[in-house]
């Protein structure tokens, strides 16, 4: 369905309570919870793999959104299957063979998503359409939260032309807020991934601001 899921992105949550953040921001209204996996080689950060992915699973109810920033991917996605997965996100850009990572991920029994950069043409999935369940569109170049937002809503309205009928997800990751939201959903994202602008002002003590921040957005 095409109605807009909030995917709150843990990156913006504490660390020290992820399985409580996770039950927190769900409680609040979340639709999705975004992991963010980032190696310090594809993307200049480090945050964690899947045994941090397989240790909140029992925490979350709905869709573990596992979005790697790692380079290579293939050696890893049995791992974040095992951990749970729901859907996995591999960059186009983090190897030669996106068409085979995507065949694995959909192997492993887990929905296959794929991320573009922001210097990253839509026409880079043209050919991959039929092999995912989801294109993240960036709107920072990825590595850390609290970015300013990159307008790609060209990008966004060709994707959505290129998927026509096809059951794929736009999800929209980086720099989306109050004010940026309803751009990218005017141009055809469903799935909006928000960390600092989900978390801000709350805590697992306070959590109430979480279900204000989702609203809002
Ligand atoms: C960026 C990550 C995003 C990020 C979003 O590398 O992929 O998911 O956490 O954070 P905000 O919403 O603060 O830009
Ligand atoms: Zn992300």
């Amino acid at each position: 369905d095409r109605s807009i899921k909030i995917a709150p992105s843990i990156l913006a949550a504490d660390f020290a309570n992820f399985g409580a953040e996770c039950e927190a921001i769900e409680a609040q209204g979340a639709d999705w919870v975004h992991v963010d996996v980032m190696d310090g080689h594809f993307v200049p950060n480090i945050t964690f793999g899947p045994a941090m992915c397989a240790a909140i699973r029992p925490h979350i109810k709905g869709v573990m959104d596992v979005h790697l920033m790692i380079s290579p991917v293939d050696p890893y996605i049995d791992a974040f299957a095992k951990a749970g997965a729901d859907v996995i996100t591999a960059h186009v850009e983090a190897g030669p063979h996106i068409h085979r990572t995507l065949q694995a991920i959909r192997g492993a029994g887990v929905k296959a998503g794929v991320a573009l950069n922001p210097g990253t043409p839509a026409s880079a999935v043209a050919d991959i359409l039929d092999m995912t369940d989801l294109i993240c569109v960036m709107t920072v170049n990825p590595g850390f939260g609290g970015q300013k937002f990159i307008d790609m809503t060209a990008k966004i309205r060709t994707l959505r032309e290129m998927i026509g009928d096809r059951p794929i997800h736009i999800e929209i990751d980086g720099g989306v807020d109050p004010k940026t939201a309803p751009l990218v959903a005017q141009a055809g994202a469903d799935v909006l991934v928000a960390g600092s602008a989900a978390f801000k002002g709350g805590s697992v003590s306070n959590p109430a601001p979480y279900g204000e921040n989702i609203r809002a957005i």
